[in-house]
């Protein structure tokens, strides 16, 4: 079965609250073992940037969940691939918090200091993931 990247950006709908993200989490780590999907979360409070690996079967499944979970919205396929090899393979999901998100990264990946996905293409978007990972200590 061939391995799949894909990444999405959306917002935090109404009907997110804060401490949803420790759920979130916990449900992503849960459901991605059992599924052997591999990945991380970025979140500034309000923007979501979200990078899944894994067979293009289960990659799909969870997608759809994520999909209509309705604690985001305005949820946008950033890149769609077919992969190789794994680059989050230590993570069911690795969690970037806001403090990783730097003005510095931000301005090498996008147009502007800010978080801002939905202007960054999926080339772009990916390779912010990247330098994102090695900013963190393994979970
Ligand atoms: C931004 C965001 C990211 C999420 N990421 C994942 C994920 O990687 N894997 C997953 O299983 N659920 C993820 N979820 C949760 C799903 O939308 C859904 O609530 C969950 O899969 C339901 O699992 P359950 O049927 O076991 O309760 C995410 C939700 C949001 C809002």
């Amino acid at each position: 079965m061939y391995l799949i990247r894909l990444v999405y950006t959306s917002s935090v709908s109404e009907q997110f609250s804060q401490g949803d993200i420790e759920n979130i989490l916990d449900v992503a780590r849960k459901n991605n073992n059992k599924l052997n999907v591999t990945g991380m979360l970025c979140f500034n409070s309000r923007l979501f940037l979200q990078c899944l690996e894994g067979s293009r079967e289960n990659v799909n499944k969870v997608y759809h969940t994520i999909l209509n979970d309705p604690r985001h919205e305005k949820i946008e396929i950033l890149e769609y691939q077919e992969i190789s090899e794994r680059e989050f393979d230590t993570w069911s999901m690795g969690y970037v918090p806001e403090s990783s998100l730097t003005k510095p990264l931000n301005l090498r990946f996008s147009g502007s200091p800010h978080f801002s996905p939905y202007e960054m293409s999926g080339d772009s978007a990916h390779r912010l993931l990247l330098a994102l990972r090695d900013t963190v200590p393994n979970i």
